[in-house]
């Protein structure tokens, strides 16, 4: 038996082990491009602990960070998709992970052709602690007693705000494989936290992870064997993705689901998903007169920002909602209409986003349009409505 305070260190040791050597118990198969792997070398390979490749939806030019980036594996793709003009930092608190990540860095940095990857040390849910730093710091000043232990505590806050591992609205995508469930259950709402933070206005996550479809007996939590091994500290199917909302997270959704479990323990079904979840919905609501229509095919749907909209109807937005739900995931779900005159957005009065509220056509035409025009000849370019 463990304490909770103690499944960090479990964790720690046991990655420690299984960067020097593979550990089969650890791996849960996951198909990568081949193509990306020609360059990466057997050693980081072969000591994947992953569960899904997250690295299959990011895109040239972005930076990326990796949660718990272990050997290096994720990183060292995202580094050839990204190319020369993107970044990719991997972020890990395990010395002997680091120390073949680093490792192999240079090698596969030569075989590309570029350099652009990078690891650190730090607990992905204290992502503003450089632990190196720290170490550096407590080399000087080691901890002996009570009051070394608070100037410690107070370097490290220092250290957070003057020299961030990872700076707030920095990076593009955050991206991690099976190491969520890993973290302590204390830390697992401010880790959501340092995701959001670290991300640009704009950014998004997109995170493999193993879930369990019960949840988790505490028994099992204090089982050091499952919860390093990515078991026992799993989210339910729900509350993984409740966790992005409560971090502030919108549009978030499966984009993968394991159909088959990777293991089943006590008749509960341990298995791999991928979500994406998008920062951006914060921020101040401007009325331009724009409206949307949800598409369908469902009847109704509500939106992170609680906007509940009926298929085929015109709804009042404000204009940042009017352009989140022209990005992805939403841009498919709906049709825009922009009103006849534009509002500039420095001439734009606040919008009561509170509220959703249906918008008549007479308000994006304005309430004097009365013009009556011959039938439109591109609509008979297709043939459709003639
Ligand atoms: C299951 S392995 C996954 C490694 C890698 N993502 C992959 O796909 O092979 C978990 C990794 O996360 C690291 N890790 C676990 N908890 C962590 C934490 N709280 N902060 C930083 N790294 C952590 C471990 O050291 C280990 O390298």
């Amino acid at each position: 038996m463990i304490q909770t305070s103690h499944k960090e260190t479990v964790v720690r040791q046991r990655y420690a082990v299984g960067a020097k050597e593979r550990a089969d118990k650890l791996c849960c198969p996951v198909e990568y491009e081949s193509e990306y792997l020609k360059v990466i070398p057997q050693e980081v390979i072969e000591r994947d602990y992953g569960c899904g490749d997250p690295s299959r939806y990011l895109h040239e030019g972005e930076t990326i960070l990796d949660l718990g980036s272990g050997t290096g594996k994720i990183c060292f793709i995202a580094a050839q998709i990204v190319g020369p003009a993107g970044k990719v930092i991997g972020v890990d608190m395990t010395d002997e992970m680091l120390e073949v990540a680093r490792r192999n860095a240079p090698i596969v940095a030569e075989r590309i052709g570029y350099a652009n990857v990078e690891f650190r040390k730090g607990r992905i849910q204290d992502l503003a602690l450089d632990l190196e730093l720290l170490d550096r710091q407590l080399r000087h000043h080691p901890i002996a007693d009570a009051a070394s232990f608070v100037a410690a505590d107070e370097v490290a806050a220092e250290l957070r705000v003057k020299h961030p591992l990872v700076s707030s609205d920095s990076v593009d995508v955050v991206v991690s494989s099976c190491v969520l469930n890993l973290v302590e259950p204390k830390s697992k709402r401010q880790l959501f936290d340092e995701i959001f933070r670290v991300l640009k206005k704009g950014g998004r996550a997109v995170i493999a992870d193993i879930v369990s479809d019960e949840e988790v007996p505490e028994e099992m939590q204090n089982d050091p064997e499952l919860w390093s091994g990515c078991i026992s500290g799993a989210f339910t199917e729900e509350g993984f993705l409740a966790a992005f909302e409560q971090a502030g997270f919108y549009g978030i959704h499966l984009l993968k689901r394991d159909l088959n479990p990777w293991r089943a323990v006590q008749g509960i079904e341990f298995r791999s998903v991928t979500v994406e979840a998008f920062k951006g919905k914060q921020g101040p609501c401007f009325e331009r007169n724009q409206a949307v229509i949800y598409r369908g095919p469902f009847k109704e749907v509500l939106d992170d920002d609680n906007h509940r909209m009926e298929r085929g109807r015109r709804y009042a937005v404000c204009d940042k909602t009017y352009n989140l739900y022209k990005k992805a995931p939403y841009r498919e779900l709906f049709e825009f209409v922009d009103p006849l005159v534009d509002v500039p957005l420095g001439e734009a009065k606040p919008f009561d986003c509170s509220r959703t509220s249906l918008r008549h056509p007479k308000e994006t035409k304005g309430r004097d349009y009365g013009v009556t025009t011959e039938a439109n000849s591109k609509c008979c370019d297709g043939g459709s409505c003639c």
